[in-house]
């Protein structure tokens, strides 16, 4: 994918706002933030409720990438109660994929797959999830994608 510059203004306490948020999030750059906001915007769906959900984690990173094999580790050991399995397919010499299997609140998966999204070398992360019941007990299929 082609990566294309330019130059953006923004008010002194935007760009403040900016560095923070890059900061919280454990984002590498400027860049790497303004790319995950605007996806963000653009999703149809966001899921920051409380709804219990299922759902995918689908992740590309290159595991040459310094301690990224274990940062990654880490993480889903932090978030353990949130993981029900992790496929782990070996793509060529340097990508790895993983597919994890998760459930839990929304805005929890959505946390967990905001920071494996912003691990150094992960190329790619998207979440989906799905509202696994209604109170009524009833299946309801909702999908959403960030
Ligand atoms: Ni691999």
């Amino acid at each position: 994918m082609s990566v294309v510059r330019f130059g953006v203004s923004l008010e002194k306490d935007l760009l403040e706002a900016l560095d923070l948020y890059v900061d919280e999030n454990l984002f590498t750059n400027r860049s790497q933030a303004i790319r995950h906001l605007i996806s963000n915007s653009l999703a149809e769906n966001k899921w920051q409720c409380d709804n219990d959900v299922a759902g995918s984690l689908t992740m590309l990173y290159d595991h040459h990438r310094r301690e990224i094999v274990g940062r990654l580790t880490r993480l889903q050991h932090d978030f353990h109660d949130l993981i029900i399995s992790t496929l782990h397919f070996h793509l060529d010499h340097q990508q790895c994929m993983e597919i994890i299997a998760v459930k839990g609140k929304a805005s929890e998966l959505t946390a967990l797959a905001d920071r494996l999204r912003s691990v150094k070398g992960v190329s790619f992360a998207r979440l989906t999830m799905t509202r696994a019941f209604t109170d009524e007990g009833e299946h309801e299929s909702q999908g959403a994608h960030r």
